[in-house]
């Protein structure tokens, strides 16, 4: 398998690596088919994304996402963050495997569930509903079919 310059960079030395102690939204998301697991810190004030970590359990695209998705997000509003398309993830990265596409997939959703959370406890409705049922969600995406 081939990987971009990009990929490898974000997988050998991942960014915004690690917990927020006070994070006020945390999202967690895994994939049923490969059993890989994604949670997202985020400490959010006045709507702006002002620190995001993660933890990524999972294959070296799905560190690589994350670790993009994070520096895509951070110190954006959050609707901005919540614009953010796993296409855009892999834009960044310089493409990925299709067979990795899925792991893209899982950083956007990490970004939405923490928002989500952040939503939840704010009495808000959440906007994206990916935490409600994140098993169900993956499945139909592209790249995660054989
Ligand atoms: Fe599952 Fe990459 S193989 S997230």
């Amino acid at each position: 398998m081939i990987y971009s310059e990009k990929v490898m960079d974000h997988f050998t030395n991942p960014r915004n690596v690690g917990e927020i102690p006070d994070a006020n939204a945390v999202g967690e998301v895994g994939n049923a088919k490969c059993g890989d697991i994604m949670r997202m810190y985020m400490k959010i004030e006045d709507n702006i994304i002002k620190d995001v970590k993660f933890k990524t359990f999972g294959c070296g695209a799905a560190i690589a996402t994350s670790s993009m998705a994070t520096e895509l997000v951070k110190g954006k509003t959050i609707d901005e963050a919540l614009k953010l398309t796993n296409k855009a993830v892999v834009e960044a990265l310089e493409g990925l495997p299709d067979v990795k596409i899925h792991c893209s997939v899982l950083a956007e959703e990490a970004i939405k569930a923490a928002i989500d959370d952040y939503y939840k406890r704010q009495g808000l409705e959440p906007v994206s509903g990916i935490s409600e049922n994140s098993d169900h969600h993956h499945d139909g995406h592209s790249g995660d079919e054989e």
